[in-house]
């Protein structure tokens, strides 16, 4: 069963003159990650908004957990937990008393809160800094309290919008984990981001997104495998160029690739470490020892590359915005 489904999604701002979603299409199974991945502007907050009830489309459909997000918002609402680009929390107020103002928002009971908020505050590791304001915490700790905050009612689909952009490179394997832990417990994830590695770690399948539009969706390997498979790389003193041309020919059969400048000859391969230690081996009998030699997948940044003509990870006002705590409007 689908948990997530958004079908045509048209949006617009400013009286139609900036298209931010185009025709979008995805969707995630239950129990799964969807990662989003695009640059900025491509419209994943748009996206967001709208799965999240808090923006309508100028036109299109969506549903989520099956219930129509346009009909029947407050529903949805019920379901679903939201951690937005730029943190909803109160900084002037602790971590805790945010926990227990989300919880009054959704209205559970002040005894249910109040465990719940426990529970949270262990479980991302903030049981310490419960009572200071959060403008004392570090990014990394704001990050971590919205999510707890967006996790109050148990959502069944958690949107999570950028969750680790601004976030130093500890700060960003910490709420991998913490993400990591929540996707165990069953929750079904759809998370936007701009970094290849973090949907790579985090998503089952992903939907690279450009313009307003889904471009290419699936697993990182069948995106990896969309631009090409392997290559087999072998670098050698120029000398030898032509000979390593011949034993890559045997083991490869198609489009080698000599570059004299890398002292480079490539060529894809299908047999994988197979080639590799054939090609070794040949080399060896030669009596050639290469400078390098190893396969080389495509990385997601190719797979980026070649579908959109440009590389993500492109974003840093935003990330300095973030680091100086500034908080810009939802
Ligand atoms: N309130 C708004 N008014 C006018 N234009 C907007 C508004 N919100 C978004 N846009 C425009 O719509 C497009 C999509 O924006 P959106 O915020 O969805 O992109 P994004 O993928 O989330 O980008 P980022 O990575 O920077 O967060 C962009 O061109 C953006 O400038
Ligand atoms: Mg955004």
């Amino acid at each position: 069963m689908k948990a997530v489904i958004a079908e045509n999604l048209v949006k617009t701002y400013n009286k139609g003159a900036v298209k931010a979603l185009d025709g979008l299409n995805l969707d995630v199974e239950e129990g799964t990650v969807l990662g989003v991945l695009g640059p900025n502007g491509a419209g994943k907050t748009t996206t967001v908004r709208i799965l999240a009830t808090l923006l309508s489309p100028d036109s299109g459909n969506a549903t989520v957990a099956g219930i129509d997000v346009l009909k029947h918002p407050d529903e949805v609402r019920k379901l679903i937990g939201l951690s937005g680009q730029y943190a909803a929390v109160d900084e002037t107020l602790t971590g805790w008393d945010n926990l227990i103002m989300f919880g009054r928002l959704y209205h559970l009971s002040a005894k249910a809160t109040k465990q719940r908020a426990i529970e949270l505050l262990e479980q991302f590791a903030l049981s310490d800094a419960a009572k200071r304001p959060i403008k004392t915490y570090s990014g990394g700790m704001r990050r971590r309290l919205d999510l707890a905050a967006s996790l109050i009612i148990r959502p069944k689909v958690l949107f999570l919008d950028e969750p680790t952009t601004g976030l130093d490179p500890r700060g960003r394997q910490d709420m991998w984990g913490v993400i990591d832990d929540l996707v165990k417990s069953g929750v079904t994830l759809l998370l936007t981001t701009q970094y290849l590695e973090e949907a790579d770690h985090l998503a089952d399948e992903i939907a690279v997104i450009d313009h307003g539009k889904v471009i290419a969706r699936g697993t990182s390997d069948s995106l990896k495998k969309q631009v090409g498979g392997e290559r087999l790389e072998i670098v050698v003193e120029n000398e030898h160029l032509e000979v390593v041309k011949d034993i890559v020919a045997r083991v490869s059969g198609s489009a080698i690739n000599i570059d004299e400048g890398l002292r480079q000859v490539s060529a894809p391969v299908t047999t994988g470490s197979k080639a590799l230690i054939e090609a070794a081996k040949m080399l060896d009998e030669k009596g050639i020892h290469p400078l390098d030699i190893g396969l080389k997948r495509p990385s997601l940044d190719d797979v980026f590359l070649s579908l959109t003509g440009h590389v993500a990870e492109e974003k840093k006002e935003e990330e300095v915005l973030v680091n100086k705590g500034r908080r810009r409007g939802k």
